[in-house]
Protein backbone atom coordinates (compact mmCIF):
# COMPACT_ATOMS: atom_id res chain seq x y z
CA UNK A 1 0.00 0.00 0.00
CA UNK A 2 1.31 3.65 -0.56
CA UNK A 3 2.09 5.63 1.82
CA UNK A 4 -0.46 8.39 2.80
CA UNK A 5 0.66 12.63 2.73
CA UNK A 6 -1.72 15.55 3.41
CA UNK A 7 -1.74 17.97 0.84
CA UNK A 8 -3.09 20.78 2.89
CA UNK A 9 -4.54 23.44 0.15
CA UNK A 10 -4.07 27.17 1.27
CA UNK A 11 -4.91 29.02 -2.19
CA UNK A 12 -8.22 30.05 -1.37
CA UNK A 13 -6.00 32.06 2.05
CA UNK A 14 -2.65 32.27 1.20
CA UNK A 15 -3.53 32.56 -2.33
CA UNK A 16 -5.95 34.78 -2.52
CA UNK A 17 -5.10 37.34 0.24
CA UNK A 18 -2.65 39.14 -2.11
CA UNK A 19 -4.05 39.31 -5.90
CA UNK A 20 -4.72 42.59 -7.52
CA UNK A 21 -8.22 41.60 -8.14
CA UNK A 22 -10.57 40.87 -4.96
CA UNK A 23 -12.07 37.62 -5.88
CA UNK A 24 -15.82 37.18 -4.94
CA UNK A 25 -17.57 34.63 -2.83
CA UNK A 26 -19.44 32.92 -5.16
CA UNK A 27 -15.85 32.02 -7.37
CA UNK A 28 -13.79 31.10 -3.65
CA UNK A 29 -16.94 28.40 -3.59
CA UNK A 30 -16.52 27.00 -7.63
CA UNK A 31 -12.73 26.95 -6.24
CA UNK A 32 -13.74 25.34 -3.59
CA UNK A 33 -15.72 22.68 -4.91
CA UNK A 34 -13.41 22.32 -7.99
CA UNK A 35 -10.68 21.44 -5.20
CA UNK A 36 -12.68 19.52 -3.18
CA UNK A 37 -13.70 17.58 -6.38
CA UNK A 38 -10.01 17.08 -7.77
CA UNK A 39 -9.52 14.76 -3.90
CA UNK A 40 -8.66 17.55 -2.06
CA UNK A 41 -9.52 17.08 1.90
CA UNK A 42 -7.37 19.63 3.77
CA UNK A 43 -8.09 23.36 2.95
CA UNK A 44 -7.39 26.57 4.76
CA UNK A 45 -10.20 28.64 3.12
CA UNK A 46 -9.99 31.98 4.91
CA UNK A 47 -8.32 33.88 7.61
CA UNK A 48 -10.00 36.20 9.83
CA UNK A 49 -8.22 38.84 9.83
CA UNK A 50 -8.61 42.69 10.27
CA UNK A 51 -10.75 43.51 7.06
CA UNK A 52 -9.23 46.25 6.29
CA UNK A 53 -5.70 44.84 6.66
CA UNK A 54 -6.57 42.38 4.43
CA UNK A 55 -9.81 42.95 2.61
CA UNK A 56 -9.97 39.26 0.38
CA UNK A 57 -10.70 37.93 3.73
CA UNK A 58 -13.55 40.26 4.04
CA UNK A 59 -15.96 37.85 3.49
CA UNK A 60 -14.64 34.93 5.63
CA UNK A 61 -17.35 34.05 7.51
CA UNK A 62 -20.06 34.37 4.43
CA UNK A 63 -17.86 31.91 2.67
CA UNK A 64 -18.01 29.84 5.39
CA UNK A 65 -21.29 29.57 5.54
CA UNK A 66 -21.64 27.99 2.27
CA UNK A 67 -19.27 25.41 3.22
CA UNK A 68 -19.92 22.14 4.36
CA UNK A 69 -18.34 22.55 8.01
CA UNK A 70 -20.21 19.23 9.58
CA UNK A 71 -18.55 16.97 6.51
CA UNK A 72 -16.27 14.86 8.68
CA UNK A 73 -14.27 14.01 5.71
CA UNK A 74 -13.00 17.55 5.61
CA UNK A 75 -10.52 18.99 7.49
CA UNK A 76 -10.83 22.84 7.37
CA UNK A 77 -8.60 25.71 8.96
CA UNK A 78 -9.12 29.26 9.59
CA UNK A 79 -6.22 31.60 10.34
CA UNK A 80 -5.89 33.58 13.04
CA UNK A 81 -4.05 36.28 14.05
CA UNK A 82 -4.92 37.06 17.26
CA UNK A 83 -7.71 36.18 19.92
CA UNK A 84 -10.26 38.10 18.54
CA UNK A 85 -9.74 36.00 14.91
CA UNK A 86 -9.20 32.39 17.23
CA UNK A 87 -12.84 33.94 18.89
CA UNK A 88 -14.54 34.55 15.07
CA UNK A 89 -12.91 31.43 13.97
CA UNK A 90 -14.26 29.58 16.41
CA UNK A 91 -17.54 31.01 16.47
CA UNK A 92 -18.27 30.83 12.85
CA UNK A 93 -17.55 26.49 13.26
CA UNK A 94 -13.81 25.65 13.09
CA UNK A 95 -12.47 22.95 14.82
CA UNK A 96 -9.10 23.72 13.41
CA UNK A 97 -7.41 27.03 13.46
CA UNK A 98 -4.10 28.08 12.67
CA UNK A 99 -1.86 30.35 14.67
CA UNK A 100 0.73 32.94 13.01
CA UNK A 101 3.79 33.58 14.60
CA UNK A 102 6.90 35.07 13.02
CA UNK A 103 10.51 34.56 13.52
CA UNK A 104 11.40 38.49 14.17
CA UNK A 105 10.25 41.86 15.43
CA UNK A 106 10.26 43.65 12.20
CA UNK A 107 7.93 40.40 11.12
CA UNK A 108 5.71 40.33 13.92
CA UNK A 109 5.42 43.94 13.83
CA UNK A 110 4.32 44.86 10.28
CA UNK A 111 2.22 42.03 10.56
CA UNK A 112 0.32 41.41 13.21
CA UNK A 113 1.33 45.13 15.17
CA UNK A 114 2.56 43.07 17.89
CA UNK A 115 6.62 43.16 18.81
CA UNK A 116 8.25 39.29 19.29
CA UNK A 117 7.37 38.37 22.80
CA UNK A 118 4.00 39.80 22.46
CA UNK A 119 3.02 37.28 19.54
CA UNK A 120 4.63 34.48 21.31
CA UNK A 121 2.06 35.60 24.88
CA UNK A 122 -0.74 36.23 21.95
CA UNK A 123 -0.31 32.73 20.68
CA UNK A 124 -0.16 31.65 24.19
CA UNK A 125 -2.90 33.30 24.82
CA UNK A 126 -4.69 31.51 22.33
CA UNK A 127 -3.80 28.06 22.60
CA UNK A 128 -5.00 28.17 26.09
CA UNK A 129 -8.66 29.34 24.80
CA UNK A 130 -8.67 26.57 22.19
CA UNK A 131 -7.53 24.07 24.86
CA UNK A 132 -10.43 25.11 26.35
CA UNK A 133 -13.27 24.75 23.49
CA UNK A 134 -11.05 21.43 21.96
CA UNK A 135 -10.24 23.41 19.30
CA UNK A 136 -7.30 21.91 16.94
CA UNK A 137 -4.61 24.17 16.81
CA UNK A 138 -1.44 24.60 14.17
CA UNK A 139 1.06 27.51 14.30
CA UNK A 140 3.10 28.67 11.24
CA UNK A 141 6.48 29.66 12.45
CA UNK A 142 6.31 32.34 9.79
CA UNK A 143 9.85 33.02 8.32
CA UNK A 144 11.53 30.39 9.43
CA UNK A 145 14.17 30.50 6.61
CA UNK A 146 14.59 34.44 6.14
CA UNK A 147 12.27 37.38 7.24
CA UNK A 148 11.63 39.72 4.38
CA UNK A 149 12.91 42.41 6.24
CA UNK A 150 15.90 41.66 8.28
CA UNK A 151 17.24 38.80 6.35
CA UNK A 152 18.43 34.77 7.06
CA UNK A 153 16.85 33.48 10.12
CA UNK A 154 19.07 31.30 12.28
CA UNK A 155 18.23 27.81 12.63
CA UNK A 156 17.57 28.12 15.93
CA UNK A 157 15.46 30.64 16.12
CA UNK A 158 12.58 28.55 14.44
CA UNK A 159 13.06 25.48 16.46
CA UNK A 160 13.14 27.18 20.05
CA UNK A 161 9.77 28.67 18.64
CA UNK A 162 8.32 25.53 17.43
CA UNK A 163 9.66 24.36 21.12
CA UNK A 164 7.64 27.32 23.01
CA UNK A 165 4.29 26.77 20.54
CA UNK A 166 4.59 22.48 21.72
CA UNK A 167 5.23 23.41 25.36
CA UNK A 168 1.97 26.17 25.14
CA UNK A 169 -0.23 23.26 23.65
CA UNK A 170 0.41 23.46 19.92
CA UNK A 171 -0.92 20.38 18.31
CA UNK A 172 0.83 21.08 14.80
CA UNK A 173 3.34 23.33 13.85
CA UNK A 174 3.87 24.83 10.24
CA UNK A 175 7.65 25.67 9.40
CA UNK A 176 7.32 28.22 6.24
CA UNK A 177 9.41 29.47 3.98
CA UNK A 178 7.23 32.71 4.08
CA UNK A 179 9.39 34.84 1.35
CA UNK A 180 10.85 31.39 -0.34
CA UNK A 181 14.48 31.92 -0.25
CA UNK A 182 15.14 28.59 2.11
CA UNK A 183 17.47 25.94 0.69
CA UNK A 184 17.67 22.04 0.93
CA UNK A 185 20.08 22.01 3.53
CA UNK A 186 18.81 24.74 5.83
CA UNK A 187 15.24 22.54 5.84
CA UNK A 188 17.68 19.39 6.90
CA UNK A 189 18.99 21.85 9.26
CA UNK A 190 15.70 23.24 11.03
CA UNK A 191 13.78 19.51 10.59
CA UNK A 192 16.26 17.23 11.62
CA UNK A 193 16.41 17.95 15.58
CA UNK A 194 12.59 19.06 15.27
CA UNK A 195 11.53 15.81 14.02
CA UNK A 196 13.69 13.96 16.16
CA UNK A 197 12.75 15.77 19.40
CA UNK A 198 8.89 15.26 18.40
CA UNK A 199 8.23 13.16 14.98
CA UNK A 200 6.93 14.03 11.81
CA UNK A 201 3.27 13.75 12.89
CA UNK A 202 3.48 17.55 14.26
CA UNK A 203 4.69 19.05 10.98
CA UNK A 204 3.58 20.62 7.89
CA UNK A 205 5.89 22.48 5.89
CA UNK A 206 4.49 25.84 3.90
CA UNK A 207 6.90 26.44 1.02
CA UNK A 208 6.90 29.47 -1.66
CA UNK A 209 8.54 29.22 -4.62
CA UNK A 210 10.14 32.69 -5.11
CA UNK A 211 13.34 31.20 -6.31
CA UNK A 212 12.41 28.24 -7.78
CA UNK A 213 12.98 25.87 -4.77
CA UNK A 214 10.19 24.93 -3.23
CA UNK A 215 9.90 21.49 -4.95
CA UNK A 216 13.55 20.25 -3.84
CA UNK A 217 12.37 21.77 0.30
CA UNK A 218 9.41 19.50 -0.56
CA UNK A 219 11.55 16.61 -1.14
CA UNK A 220 14.29 17.35 1.54
CA UNK A 221 11.75 17.58 3.74
CA UNK A 222 9.70 14.43 2.57
CA UNK A 223 12.66 12.22 2.70
CA UNK A 224 13.66 13.75 6.16
CA UNK A 225 9.77 12.24 7.12
CA UNK A 226 7.72 15.27 7.07
CA UNK A 227 4.14 13.76 5.47
CA UNK A 228 2.44 17.08 5.57
CA UNK A 229 2.38 19.83 3.30
CA UNK A 230 0.89 23.59 2.68
CA UNK A 231 0.57 23.55 -1.19
CA UNK A 232 -1.53 26.26 -3.43
CA UNK A 233 -3.78 25.87 -6.32
CA UNK A 234 -2.05 27.07 -9.60
CA UNK A 235 0.99 28.04 -7.23
CA UNK A 236 -1.31 31.47 -6.34
CA UNK A 237 0.10 33.31 -3.10
CA UNK A 238 2.35 35.90 -1.50
CA UNK A 239 2.24 37.71 1.54
CA UNK A 240 1.10 41.46 1.82
CA UNK A 241 3.29 41.83 4.74
CA UNK A 242 6.34 40.12 2.83
CA UNK A 243 7.33 42.09 0.55
CA UNK A 244 8.82 39.89 -2.43
CA UNK A 245 7.19 36.87 -1.57
CA UNK A 246 5.42 35.14 -4.83
CA UNK A 247 3.09 32.20 -5.01
CA UNK A 248 2.87 28.80 -2.78
CA UNK A 249 4.49 25.62 -3.86
CA UNK A 250 1.53 24.99 -6.51
CA UNK A 251 -0.68 21.87 -5.28
CA UNK A 252 -0.45 20.31 -8.95
CA UNK A 253 3.29 20.21 -9.04
CA UNK A 254 3.68 18.84 -5.71
CA UNK A 255 1.17 16.04 -6.21
CA UNK A 256 2.86 15.12 -9.34
CA UNK A 257 6.25 14.68 -7.40
CA UNK A 258 4.98 12.70 -4.74
CA UNK A 259 2.31 10.49 -6.72
CA UNK A 260 5.07 9.81 -9.04
CA UNK A 261 7.36 9.04 -6.06
CA UNK A 262 5.22 6.19 -4.94
CA UNK A 263 2.84 8.40 -2.37
CA UNK A 264 -0.38 8.62 -2.13
CA UNK A 265 -1.97 12.24 -1.79
CA UNK A 266 -5.38 10.90 -2.84
CA UNK A 267 -5.58 14.23 -5.07
CA UNK A 268 -6.00 13.58 -9.10
CA UNK A 269 -3.66 16.62 -11.09
CA UNK A 270 -6.18 15.81 -13.98
CA UNK A 271 -8.92 16.71 -11.52
CA UNK A 272 -7.00 20.12 -10.57
CA UNK A 273 -6.97 20.94 -14.06
CA UNK A 274 -10.45 22.67 -13.79
CA UNK A 275 -9.33 24.13 -9.96
CA UNK A 276 -6.75 26.16 -12.30
CA UNK A 277 -9.40 27.23 -14.66
CA UNK A 278 -11.44 28.38 -11.89
CA UNK A 279 -8.47 30.59 -9.81
CA UNK A 280 -7.54 32.11 -13.51
CA UNK A 281 -10.65 32.96 -14.67
CA UNK A 282 -11.31 34.63 -11.06
CA UNK A 283 -7.44 36.20 -10.92
CA UNK A 284 -8.01 37.32 -14.23
CA UNK A 285 -4.31 36.29 -14.60
CA UNK A 286 -3.23 33.04 -15.65
CA UNK A 287 -2.38 30.55 -13.02
CA UNK A 288 -0.81 27.36 -13.17
CA UNK A 289 2.14 25.02 -11.46
CA UNK A 290 5.24 24.12 -14.02
CA UNK A 291 3.64 20.07 -14.96
CA UNK A 292 0.37 21.76 -16.28
CA UNK A 293 2.44 23.17 -19.13
CA UNK A 294 4.00 19.66 -19.52
CA UNK A 295 0.57 18.15 -19.91
CA UNK A 296 -0.92 21.26 -22.05
CA UNK A 297 2.41 20.50 -24.60
CA UNK A 298 1.68 16.67 -24.41
CA UNK A 299 -2.15 17.12 -25.52
CA UNK A 300 -0.55 19.68 -28.21
CA UNK A 301 1.76 16.72 -29.56
CA UNK A 302 -0.64 13.96 -29.71
CA UNK A 303 -3.43 16.56 -31.22
CA UNK A 304 -0.78 17.18 -33.89
CA UNK A 305 -0.58 13.36 -34.39
CA UNK A 306 -4.11 12.77 -34.90
CA UNK A 307 -4.79 15.40 -37.86
CA UNK A 308 -4.42 14.87 -41.01
CA UNK A 309 -0.65 15.59 -42.79
CA UNK A 310 -1.65 18.58 -44.95
CA UNK A 311 1.46 18.78 -47.13
N1 LIG B 1 -10.66 40.60 13.06
C1 LIG B 1 -11.42 41.71 12.93
N2 LIG B 1 -11.23 42.84 13.63
C2 LIG B 1 -10.22 42.83 14.52
C3 LIG B 1 -9.39 41.72 14.69
C4 LIG B 1 -9.65 40.56 13.91
N3 LIG B 1 -8.90 39.45 14.01
N4 LIG B 1 -8.47 42.02 15.62
C5 LIG B 1 -8.71 43.27 16.02
N5 LIG B 1 -9.77 43.77 15.37
C6 LIG B 1 -10.38 45.10 15.53
C7 LIG B 1 -10.60 45.45 16.99
O1 LIG B 1 -11.83 44.99 17.42
C8 LIG B 1 -10.50 46.96 16.94
O2 LIG B 1 -11.72 47.45 16.41
P1 LIG B 1 -12.36 48.83 16.93
O3 LIG B 1 -11.37 49.87 16.54
O4 LIG B 1 -13.65 48.90 16.18
O5 LIG B 1 -12.48 48.65 18.40
C9 LIG B 1 -9.44 47.22 15.88
O6 LIG B 1 -9.42 46.04 15.05
C10 LIG B 1 -8.05 47.43 16.47
O7 LIG B 1 -7.74 46.35 17.33
P2 LIG B 1 -6.25 45.94 17.69
O8 LIG B 1 -6.27 44.75 18.58
O9 LIG B 1 -5.51 47.17 18.15
O10 LIG B 1 -5.71 45.43 16.28
P3 LIG B 1 -4.52 46.02 15.41
O11 LIG B 1 -4.94 47.28 14.77
O12 LIG B 1 -3.28 45.99 16.22
O13 LIG B 1 -4.45 44.92 14.22
C11 LIG B 1 -4.47 42.63 13.43
C12 LIG B 1 -4.02 43.59 14.50
C13 LIG B 1 -3.77 41.32 13.66
C14 LIG B 1 -5.97 42.44 13.52
C15 LIG B 1 -4.14 43.20 12.03
O14 LIG B 1 -2.81 43.58 12.01
C16 LIG B 1 -4.38 42.19 10.94
O15 LIG B 1 -5.50 41.80 10.65
N6 LIG B 1 -3.32 41.74 10.25
C17 LIG B 1 -3.44 40.84 9.14
C18 LIG B 1 -2.34 39.85 9.17
C19 LIG B 1 -2.42 38.91 7.99
O16 LIG B 1 -3.45 38.60 7.46
N7 LIG B 1 -1.26 38.46 7.52
C20 LIG B 1 -1.17 37.54 6.45
C21 LIG B 1 -1.37 36.13 6.89
S1 LIG B 1 -0.11 35.61 7.99
ZN1 LIG C 1 2.49 31.58 2.80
Amino acid sequence: MREKVIINEVGLRDGLQNQPVIVGTADKKRLFDALVAAGVRHLEPVSFVHPKAVPAMADAADLTALLPMQDRALHLTALVPNLKGYERARDTGYRTVALVLSTTDTFNQRNLNMSLEQAIASCEAILAQARKDGVQTRTYIAGSFACPYDGPTPVHVPQELTRRMIAAGSHEIAIADTIGAGNPKQMQDIMKPLLREFGSERFFVHLHDTRGMAAALAWTACDLGVRKFDASIGGLGGCPFAPGATGNVATEDIVYMLEQSGFDTGISVEGLREAVAIASAATQSPQGGRILKWMHSQELRAQAKQEPCRT
